[in-house]
């Protein structure tokens, strides 16, 4: 495990574009892992301008994003469809083929569940995902619970998931409760992992998945047993961690 610990949300952004990018360039075929809510946000936007210079192109890069909200049309704003439309497809020359999210709208929720497990093995695995995690420690939308759910599932959303979520829609009612998620074991078989995290309030989260026990009630501890992770922090979300482990950028 690495953890590279920057001043604030835009290096941040810049550090994690970096990383993907490095990867795209290495292997243009790359199979990539997207996360979607506040945190990546400016990640996107530092991978659009790599794309507009010129540095890496999305003609040949696979994606799966870790999740979807169940029962959200698909052009619903709030949608991480939607989302990933807005912050990076529409913006990259990914062809639309090469884009896969699960589909919260389908009738036969565990056929979808297989479907995307299925499609991530047909590509050959995810080369790199990205991460970003709850207050409650969750991942992708792994919540806490006291087993680890290993594959593409149905997830019941926490309620501070909910309320977390909650700001981004019109009222808290509006939030979906259920959501497709790829599971712990979709998540520990990429070959590596970047894990996002700003501001104090994911402080607490981010102690406890780097020194706390391995346990499903904090979902990104299993973190611990990847061979290959780096967490990517500001200092605001790093503050309860031992300095001496740190990759400092800041001092
Ligand atoms: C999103 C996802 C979630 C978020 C997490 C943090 O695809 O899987 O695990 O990464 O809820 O969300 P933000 O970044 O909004 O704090």
């Amino acid at each position: 495990m690495r953890i590279i610990c920057v001043n604030n949300y835009d290096e941040m952004s810049e550090k994690a574009a970096n990383i993907l990018a490095s990867q795209i360039i290495l292997k243009p075929e790359s199979v990539v892992g997207l996360a979607t809510g506040s945190t990546p946000i400016g990640m996107y936007d530092h991978m659009v301008r790599a794309y507009e210079s010129g540095k890496i192109s999305f003609q040949r890069v696979t994606t799966f994003n870790l999740d979807e909200y169940f029962n959200l049309d698909k052009n619903n704003p709030q949608s991480y469809y939607f989302y990933m439309k807005k912050n990076l497809y529409d913006k990259v020359d990914i062809p639309n083929e090469n884009i896969n999210i699960p589909n919260g709208m389908v009738e036969d929720i565990e056929r979808e569940c297989i479907r995307y497990e299925k499609e991530i093995r047909n590509k050959g695995g995810i080369d790199i995902q990205v991460l970003g995690i709850g207050r409650n420690g969750h991942i992708g939308f792994n919540e806490p619970d006291i087993k680890f759910e290993a594959l593409t599932h149905m997830v019941n959303l926490d309620e501070q998931t909910i309320r977390d979520n909650s700001r981004f829609f019109s009222s808290i009612e509006e939030v979906p409760t259920k959501a497709i998620s790829m599971g712990i074991k979709t998540i520990m078989r990429a070959k590596k992992i970047v894990l996002l995290a700003s501001g104090k309030e994911k402080a607490e989260s981010i102690y406890e998945a780097i020194y706390g026990k391995i346990t499903p009630t904090l979902p990104a501890s299993v973190l611990q047993l990847h061979p290959d992770v780096v967490f990517v922090l500001d200092k605001d979300a790093a503050w309860k961690l031992d300095s001496k482990e740190l990759d400092k950028e800041y001092l």
